[in-house]
């Protein structure tokens, strides 16, 4: 017999990143961040978890047809959690099935490129927690399991709600009050867009768990951003959310993205994601903005040089529009399309 569970995650696009850990044991991060669901069914990752006796081998994760190493730490975490949690529906109910420690196939599909800081490890991991849960009928609701996908990767924590998402810190050593919650659902401002141009979908250069602990380990920017900027920026960006203001969302956004590449330039030895050509798009975002009178459109770049482009529906035109006629196809551009947010949570 095989008990069998899928599920799809999409993406999230941090507009205040998580950059630091303060324990990369349990993968607490020095700081909040909040970021926007992605709905799109092509950037999201789908998943199916699978249990039975008649698997010889032991645990395995498949991802776009090729085999990973599931002995890792964060991997590692995740299973164990959940298996833990199966195990007390097990011993308090004798009529549901033992499967908790029956080996474990996961398969996973990626319809986007895999580690090119467009945040495939945010939905992998928050589509593995999922089917598992799924898998093993986990009473767990989406705070419960982005506590345990944060163990994954840290941005997968936001992955489990849609819409706009924040990712408290937490004070706690152990974690449990490092999770995600969602400040508002989609439908709140259905009319937000992402713009996603693909500057490069190469493997990124330098990983972001192994960058963000030399920026924490070497960066005199950092603990000001962590400790400062960030939370201030937390509290404008989630009153900009519930209000509606474009201008402020932007605006934040760009700072942001600038703040945490200026700390990875002052990481030693200095890391760069940025490119020509994610400069380049820094400058037409300006442009369209100065032509507006108004910022309709921001820009924000994660541990590549890839460009997320937020706007609003109505400047459809102004913004998307002119990337697409400026830039098209050609110089290792593709334009992605404009992705509509996640309508559900999740
Ligand atoms: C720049 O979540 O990939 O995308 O917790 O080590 O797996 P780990 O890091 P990860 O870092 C994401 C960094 C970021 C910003 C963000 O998504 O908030």
């Amino acid at each position: 017999q095989i008990y069998l569970a899928s599920t799809t995650a999409p993406v999230n696009i941090a507009v205040i990143k998580y950059w630091g850990k303060r324990d990369p044991k349990f993968n607490l991060p020095t700081n909040s961040s909040l970021s926007v669901t992605l709905a799109q069914s092509d950037l999201r990752t789908h998943t199916t978890a699978s249990c039975s006796a008649s698997y010889k081998t032991s645990d395995s994760l498949l991802l776009n047809g090729q085999d990973q190493d599931v002995s890792g730490a964060r991997t590692q975490a995740c299973f164990r959690e959940l298996r833990s949690l199966r195990q007390k529906l097990e011993d308090s109910d004798s009529s549901v099935p033992k499967i908790s420690t029956l080996p474990l196939k996961i398969v996973s599909e990626n319809n986007f490129p895999t580690a090119a800081g467009l945040a495939s490890s945010a939905a992998g991991f928050a589509a593995l927690v999922r089917a598992i849960a799924n898998l093993y009928e986990l009473k767990e609701d989406p705070t419960d399991l982005s506590r345990i996908a944060r163990q994954g990767s840290g941005s997968a924590c936001r992955s489990l709600f849609g819409g706009y998402v924040g990712w408290q810190k937490g004070e706690q050593q152990d974690g449990s009050d490092s999770f995600a919650y969602q400040v508002a659902p989609a439908s709140h401002w259905p009319q937000m867009r992402a713009l996603i141009l693909v500057v490069s979908a190469a493997k990124k250069g330098v990983s972001s768990t192994t960058g963000m602990q030399t920026t924490v380990a070497t960066s005199s920017l950092f603990p000001s951003r962590a400790n400062e900027t960030v939370p201030r920026r937390m509290k404008e960006m989630e009153k900009a959310v519930q209000e509606k203001d474009f201008e402020t969302f932007g605006k934040v956004t760009m700072m942001d993205s600038n703040s945490f590449h200026a700390t990875c330039l002052d990481t030693y030895p200095p890391i760069f994601y940025l490119n020509d050509v994610s400069r380049a798009a820094i400058k037409v975002v300006e442009s369209i903005n100065a032509a507006a009178g108004k910022i309709i459109a921001a820009y924000t770049f994660d541990a590549g040089p890839n460009a997320v482009i937020y706007y609003l529906e109505e400047n459809e035109k102004e913004v998307a529009g002119l990337f697409k006629a400026a830039i098209g196809e050609k110089d290792g551009w593709g334009v992605e399309r404009g992705q509509k947010l996640d309508a559900n949570s999740a």
